[in-house]
This record gives structure tokens, C-alpha cells and sequence, in this order.
């Protein structure tokens, strides 16, 4: 009998470390063990926090996953799990900034490319992302002397409304009838940093300078579809999940961006507004942590979008800086050059502890062989060596240790900044190794990763060397 599949995946850097590649094999791989020898068990793929900031890139076989002549197509879901792309269940938990409208389209999409037919369920305590968010969240960070570096996609602006109360849509209130009322006292509430921001004054060239009203009644029409599409996707999802868990179904819990981002324990101010550590997706889905493994994925360097510092910064004209252009680091959801650094085993061993990490996904291990990896082991701060993490990395040096690693995967492509173009020459060699196991990986890269566990104390379970569903080695 196969065992029921309980687990959460949350980003151990700064966001962008594959998370998307290893929750896809997840739960692609229940979806194949979904038989418990006398019951049809389902699969789940829930998010917990954050909304259409997020960027979740995968490459799928045009025809079927088990195809493996076809063609690679990529798909990028910002808004829905990418549990959608395994034909696996979505979930949307509270803690969500659910954007109703990108939410209909990804979805929509998702039908049109893998014929998607998962149940969507979205918990009715989830507040609801409008407009007038990302607008407010565009008008602030362009008025702000120090960036944050915001996606735009209107998060702080929500988060702030969430807390507030009297400003928050919850999803049970946006299917309801009583929707347009509660709008207008949104509305109402906000109206003066509304206007002061400039909202009512340019809808996005559809109508200038419109009235409070005529703004409350375009969103009403903006929203007519979605609110009819997502109608019965509204429930009570803490009972769902834990019928789930009591009837052996597999749940597999999604988390986005990364620990550094976290609105308490990141880089603060240069975070998201959502708290998106482990602990936090038991808390808001009301799931018992004893029950599921954690995992973290750490890609092998770390990156950074936006504002904020990343200590192993590579400085341009350090050839590590290449990695950005060879691995084609560019946003999914802004489209900006991603900053690349050392691998930083300090951030790393916080996540481990922050999250409670039970393994590690170490992802995009070809992107960088044949160069020279240097690996920060401590900061110096204040004048001495730590190995902890300071509120303030402007002022942190990283202290890398004194040896240097590097490996060779294969003497094919190493240009892997679109996979697609790559993908017939390097499939049969990425299964080799993935056939082989990690007694079949480089020497140095086996001797790397039992450095890097026993620093950051916890086990890397699956080592990523492709882009595709399947390509990690376990
Ligand atoms: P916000 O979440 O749009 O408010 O942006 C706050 C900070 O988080 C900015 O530095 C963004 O670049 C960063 N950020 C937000 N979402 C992601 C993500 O999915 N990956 C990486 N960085 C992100």
C-alpha cells in the first residue's frame, strides 16, 4: 500500500529557488501513487500565503508528462498552486492575497494547456486583491526615497488592509450578494488616500478623472466573471484540508518567495508583507505540523530580486556573475535581471532552523559547473567573526572558506537560460544520472553537499540537475 504523501515546501532563500520544479514532482508523483489498494485517494496542492508577486515557472511535455519526445512548453503560474500543471486539486488557504482576476486567467490557461479539471477550493477567510492595491502599491514605491523594489503587484497595500479590518474583502464576502455594498464601504474608508494617490483620476486610460462612483462601478463590472467562475470554490478550508488528511489523501503545501522575505524574520523593510515561514502554513491552515514533513529549496546560489542585500554578492566582472545571464535569472513575474551570489551557508543553516526543516532540495546544480564556487561559512560584523544573521546585512562581509569547489556534469550545453532549446541533447544525460542516483553525481559536488549538511544540520534529500519533472537526483 502506498503511503499517504503529507508535505510542505517553502523557500529557504530569498525566493526564485525552483520551489516550483520540486512541488510539481511532488505532485505529479502522488497523482501516480493516488491508489491505497481499496480507495481512490486525491492530491492537493495548497497555497498558504503571498499572492500574484509570486513567479512559478515550470517546463512540461507539450503532449503528456510521460511522452519524452515531446516538446518542452513553459508555464508560469503567479496567482494559482502550480498544482495545476500535475491536474492535482488547488487550494487558496487565508492567509492568501487571492487576486480573483489573475486567479480566472491562470486557470483558464491551465485548461487550455493540460486540460486542467482539479478542484479549486478557496477558503472563505481569504481576503481579496483589487485594483486599487497594485495601483497603491505602484504609487508608493515610485514616491518612496528608499525602494523596497515591489513587484506592483499590490501586497503591502493588502496586507495593510487585512490587518486593518474595516478594509478587508474577504473571498465569502466577494461571491456573496452583498459584495457592491461592501465595496462601496471599502471604498468609503480608503477614499481619501485613494484620492490623494490619484486612483479615481486614471483607471488605466479606461475613463479619466472618473467619479468615486463611476471607479465603484467599473470594478463591480471587472469583477461580474470571476465572481460567478470562483463561485463555488468558496469553503470552510480548514475542514476540508483536515477531511483530507483523515481520509488519506495526499496534501502537498506550497509555499512562495522565501525565508530572507519573511515580513518578521527577513531582511526588513526590504520583505514581503506576508508571513511565509514553515510554521506559519500550519497556523493559517489549521494543519498539524506533526503530520508532514517540511522541505526547503535551496538553489545552489542564492539570488535577489528588488532592493536588499545579498552578502555573497557577485560583483560585475566576477565571472560567478555570468550565472545570472547562463541561467537565464530574470523575474517570472517582473522580468528583472536577478542579482547572483556565493553560496551562503549561514543564510542557509537560519532557513533550517526558521523552518524547521526536515530535508533540503538542492536545485540548479548544472547551472553552475565548471565554475568556481566559493561558499560563505560565517559573516564578519562589528569587527568579529559570527555565524548568525544580523538584522542589518548592509554591513555584514562574508568570511568564505579557504578551499573552493567546482564540478563537471557533462561536456554538453552549458547555456541553459532556455531549456527548451537544450532539452533533446541533455535528457538522456540528466537520466543517467538521475538512474544512477547520488552515488553517480561528481565526486566534488557528493563531497559539497556532505560539507554543506553537516554545516547547515540538515540532510539534502533531492539534488535538482534539470529543469524538467524528473530531473533530480534522490
Ligand atoms: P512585494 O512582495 O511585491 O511587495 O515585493 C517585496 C520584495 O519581495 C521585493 O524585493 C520583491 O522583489 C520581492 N519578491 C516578491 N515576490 C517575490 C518572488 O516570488 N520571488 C523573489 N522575490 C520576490
Amino acid at each position: 500500500m502506498d503511503k499517504q504523501i503529507l508535505e510542505v515546501y517553502v523557500g529557504a532563500q530569498g525566493g526564485d529557488e525552483g520551489k516550483a520544479k520540486i512541488v510539481d514532482e511532488a505532485a505529479a508523483y502522488a497523482q501516480q501513487h493516488s491508489h491505497d489498494g481499496r480507495k481512490h485517494r486525491r492530491t492537493m496542492v495548497v497555497r498558504f500565503q503571498g499572492g500574484d508577486n509570486a513567479g512559478h515557472s515550470v517546463y512540461v511535455r507539450a503532449s503528456h508528462s510521460d511522452d519524452k519526445t515531446s516538446e518542452l512548453v513553459k508555464f508560469v503560474s503567479h496567482a494559482v498552486p502550480i498544482g495545476v500543471a500535475s491536474n492535482s486539486d488547488i487550494g487558496f488557504g487565508p492567509s492568501v492575497a487571492l487576486n480573483p482576476l489573475s486567479a480566472v486567467h491562470e486557470l483558464q490557461e491551465a485548461r487550455e494547456k493540460f486540460a486542467y479539471s482539479g478542484m479549486v477550493l478557496i477558503s472563505e477567510r481569504a481576503g481579496v486583491l483589487l485594483d486599487y492595491h497594485k495601483r497603491l502599491d505602484a504609487w508608493r514605491e515610485n514616491s518612496r526615497e528608499q525602494k523596497i523594489g515591489t513587484t506592483k503587484s499590490g501586497i503591502g497595500p493588502f496586507y495593510e488592509d487585512n490587518a486593518r479590518r474595516d478594509t478587508r474583502i474577504s473571498f465569502a464576502d466577494y461571491v456573496s450578494e452583498n459584495f457592491p455594498d461592501r465595496l462601496r464601504d471599502v471604498l468609503r474608508a480608503k477614499q481619501l488616500e485613494l484620492e490623494a494617490a490619484g486612483i479615481f483620476s486614471d483607471c488605466y486610460g479606461k475613463g479619466s478623472n472618473m467619479t468615486f462612483s463611476q471607479y465603484l462601478e467599473w470594478l463591480l463590472a471587472e469583477h461580474q466573471e470571476a465572481r460567478k467562475e470562483l463561485y463555488f470554490s468558496a469553503c470552510a478550508l480548514e475542514y476540508v484540508l483536515n477531511d483530507y488528511l483523515r481520509s488519506g489523501h495526499h496534501l502537498i503545501v506550497e509555499g512562495a518567495q522565501g525565508t530572507v522575505l519573511d515580513v518578521d524574520m527577513g531582511t526588513y523593510p526590504q520583505v514581503t508583507s506576508s508571513h511565509l515561514l514553515a510554521p506559519h502554513a500550519f497556523a493559517s491552515l489549521g494543519l498539524p505540523r506533526k503530520a508532514f514533513q517540511v522541505y526547503g529549496i535551496e538553489k545552489i546560489y542564492p539570488t535577489r530580486v528588488g532592493a536588499g542585500a545579498l552578502p555573497t554578492l557577485a560583483a560585475e566582472g566576477d565571472p560567478f556573475a555570468a550565472v545570472a545571464d547562463d541561467a537565464g535569472e530574470f523575474g517570472a513575474t517582473t522580468g528583472r535581471r536577478r542579482r547572483v551570489g556565493y553560496p551562503d551557508w549561514v543564510m542557509i543553516k537560519r532557513a533550517v532552523m526558521l523552518n524547521d526543516l526536515d530535508g533540503i532540495f538542492l536545485t540548479r546544480t548544472d547551472c553552475v559547473q565548471d565554475k568556481e564556487l566559493k561558499v560563505c561559512t560565517a559573516y564578519r560584523y562589528r569587527g568579529r567573526e559570527t555565524s548568525e544573521v544580523p538584522l542589518d546585512l548592509s554591513k555584514v562581509e562574508p568570511v568564505y572558506l579557504p578551499e573552493t569547489f567546482s564540478w563537471h556534469l557533462w561536456g554538453g550545453p552549458k547555456n541553459l537560460a532556455d531549456p527548451s532549446q537544450v532539452d533533446a541533447q541533455l535528457r538522456p544525460l540528466r537520466e543517467a544520472y538521475v538512474q544512477g542516483g547520488f552515488s553517480s553525481l561528481p565526486g566534488e559536488l557528493q563531497r559539497y553537499i556532505l560539507l554543506h549538511d553537516n554545516f547547515v544540520r540538515c540532510e539534502t534529500v533531492g539534488v535538482s540537475i534539470g529543469p524538467t519533472r524528473g530531473e533530480t537526483v534522490r
